[in-house]
């Protein structure tokens, strides 16, 4: 799906990455950073901004963000990782790109649009609480994939509209000032698996405080998956696998053998909760466990961390830099690097 192309895709640091992330959003970009040809993975630190208000989260989250990625094995040979916020010509392009982007387009934006709904529902003004970075966070997004003229951007279904935008962005910036000066990205929905759950059985999320951290200690990851939530039926009463988070979590760290055995222990009974439970346990603490080890080692040296993305930033700008000279001469006529 990748081959020859460019891909990008960005990861917003709103909290500790959990094991949904880990299913539906990193397993997915770290297998493209070894298909795709180059690909670029940055923490999306300045669209954290308009809900993040204390630095030292945005700063924390941040960190855990890029050991995960690390840990699990991202290929950073052909991966360039990086904080957006070290690379300032996100912050010039942005500026340069509000000039043919319409307000309109911006007041289609679905999490816009859905912040103005709930301030009506609770009778207040419809702009109430709504910062600029909220209502702009599209055109942010666009000067993220156009600056490294991105091909390809896999992204959740969530994500789909302002990767649309960023085409339209690109599409109006080369109908003024020439075609082919910017990249027009494609975007690609990543199938995240169906959702996984969390111990209470919604969706795994943070807003839901349901959520299993990908390198939570071994006892704590026990707890935790011993809280899950299960019906009342006793250990030789038949199940239905599909409805047991335990089995639907199990599905994405099992072998397929083990997965069987699982299925038929709840279908034909014999198989009680909480034996389940810790097969689950063992399975997940299996997998996690030396990426665990690399987590840890990583995280207690938050130099090295900034070294790998700084590193990442150098090698981001030197293609962000070509696009800003390009996008800059044609639109000031005169170039605004500055290096
Ligand atoms: N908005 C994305 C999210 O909330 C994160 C993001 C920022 C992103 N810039 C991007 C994703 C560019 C893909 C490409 O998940």
């Amino acid at each position: 799906m990748y081959e020859g192309k460019r891909v990008l895709t960005g990861i917003k640091p709103t909290g500790t990455p959990h094991l949904g992330n880990l299913v539906g959003a990193i397993r997915p970009v770290i297998a493209m950073s070894h298909e795709a040809a180059e690909s670029y993975v940055f923490i999306a630190d300045l669209h954290a901004l308009n809900t993040v208000r204390d630095s030292s989260l945005i700063e924390q989250w941040s960190k855990e963000i890029a050991a995960t990625f690390l840990a699990l094995g991202l290929n950073i040979d052909k991966t360039v990782f990086f904080r957006q916020s070290d690379v300032p010509e996100v912050y010039q392009l942005s500026t340069l790109l509000m000039n043919v982007t319409s307000k309109g387009l911006m007041n289609r934006a679905h999490a816009y649009k859905a912040a103005v709904d709930q301030n009506i529902v609770n009778g207040n003004d419809p702009d109430a609480g709504i910062n600029m970075g909220l209502y702009t966070y599209p055109i942010l997004m666009a000067a993220d994939i156009l600056l490294y003229q991105t091909d390809v951007v896999p992204v959740g279904q969530d994500q789909k509209q302002h990767v649309e935008m960023a085409r339209d962005i690109a599409i109006s910036f080369n109908h003024i000032y020439g075609q082919g000066i910017l990249t027009v990205p494609e975007v690609v929905i990543q199938e995240a698996a169906s959702a996984i759950p969390g111990f209470d059985g919604r969706k795994m999320s943070k807003s839901y405080d349901n959520y299993i951290p990908i390198f939570a200690d071994p006892n704590t990851l026990r707890q935790l998956v011993m809280k899950i939530v299960t019906d009342s039926k006793r250990p030789e009463d038949p199940k239905d696998p599909n409805e047991s988070a335990i089995f639907q979590l199990y599905q994405s760290f099992a072998t397929e053998e083990e997965i069987d055995v699982m299925r038929r222990g709840f279908l034909e009974g014999g198989l009680g909760y909480k034996e389940a439970k810790i097969m689950l346990f063992e399975v997940i603490n299996r997998t996690l466990k030396e990426a665990r080890e690399k987590y840890n080692a990583l995280i207690s040296r938050p130099g090295d961390i900034d070294e790998i993305l700084m590193a990442g930033a150098r090698k981001a700008r030197l293609v962000a830099c070509i696009t800003l000279d390009k996008v800059s001469k044609a639109m000031l006529g005169r170039s605004v690097v500055y290096r």
